[in-house]
């Protein structure tokens, strides 16, 4: 049987612990295979936000790519893979992907998930944002690119920075149809936590009151 691949790619955003995690939890799942590549930015700032080198990474995929490597295996639509994750995506690497700039693997294997119709999904990590950065995330997805920055859920409770992390990155593999990762669903709200009911019955807020 074809072992189901995944490309998981790191650049230069804030975020390197989404992408350890990501790994960490694509290991302990038989099937798949973690395919990686870490652009020389992704490298500085998964050093300054994880300690970690490159190398280091790399134990826990199954494939390291060199960035530079455009005659790569994942270069090639006829190389089959289930799509990839870049994790974190800086704004240049999302500008490249959204302008089919296919220059380097990292954005040449992305531009090939879209050209084959295989999921390709873009943690997007910047803010504030302006208008350039939201019409690039538009074009992307135009494009097929699913835009998922990594925006924390509180209705989880989380008690650490880990659990945050632990959560978009299970919510990350399940959007890519990874469904042993997925975290436990939502049930709804417990019984005895009624909603609140609206304060003000949908009014403006008193201009007057909120001055005071
Ligand atoms: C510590 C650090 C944090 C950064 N955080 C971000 C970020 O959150 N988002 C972003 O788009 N760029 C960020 N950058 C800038 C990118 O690393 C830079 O634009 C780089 O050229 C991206 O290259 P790449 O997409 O090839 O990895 C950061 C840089 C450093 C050194």
């Amino acid at each position: 049987m074809t072992p189901k691949r995944l490309i998981i790619a790191v650049t230069g955003a804030s975020g390197g612990p989404y992408a350890v995690r990501i790994l960490q939890l694509l290991r302990a799942v038989p099937d798949y295979e973690a395919h990686l590549i870490i652009s020389s930015a992704g490298a500085v700032t998964l050093r300054q936000e994880t300690q970690l080198k490159p190398a280091d990474l790399a134990t826990l995929a199954t494939v390291t790519y060199r960035n530079s490597d455009i005659g790569a295996a994942i270069a090639s639509g006829s190389f089959p893979t289930s799509g990839m994750i870049i994790a974190p995506c800086s704004i240049k690497t999302l500008g490249a992907v959204a302008n089919c700039d296919t220059g380097t693997l990292i954005t040449r294997a992305a531009d090939v998930c879209l050209k084959e119709g295989r999921p390709l999904l873009l943690m997007v990590r910047e803010t504030p944002l302006h208008r350039g950065h939201l019409r690039v995330m538009a074009d992307a997805a135009d494009a097929g690119a699913i835009i998922a920055p990594p925006m924390p859920a509180f209705y989880t409770r989380p008690a650490s920075v880990a659990d945050i992390v632990d959560h978009t990155a299970r919510r990350t593999l399940q959007r890519m149809g990874v469904p042993a990762l997925a975290p436990e669903p939502w049930t709804g709200l417990p019984h005895d936590e009624t909603p609140l009911a609206p304060s003000n019955s949908g009014r403006s807020p008193d201009r007057a009151s909120e001055r005071a």
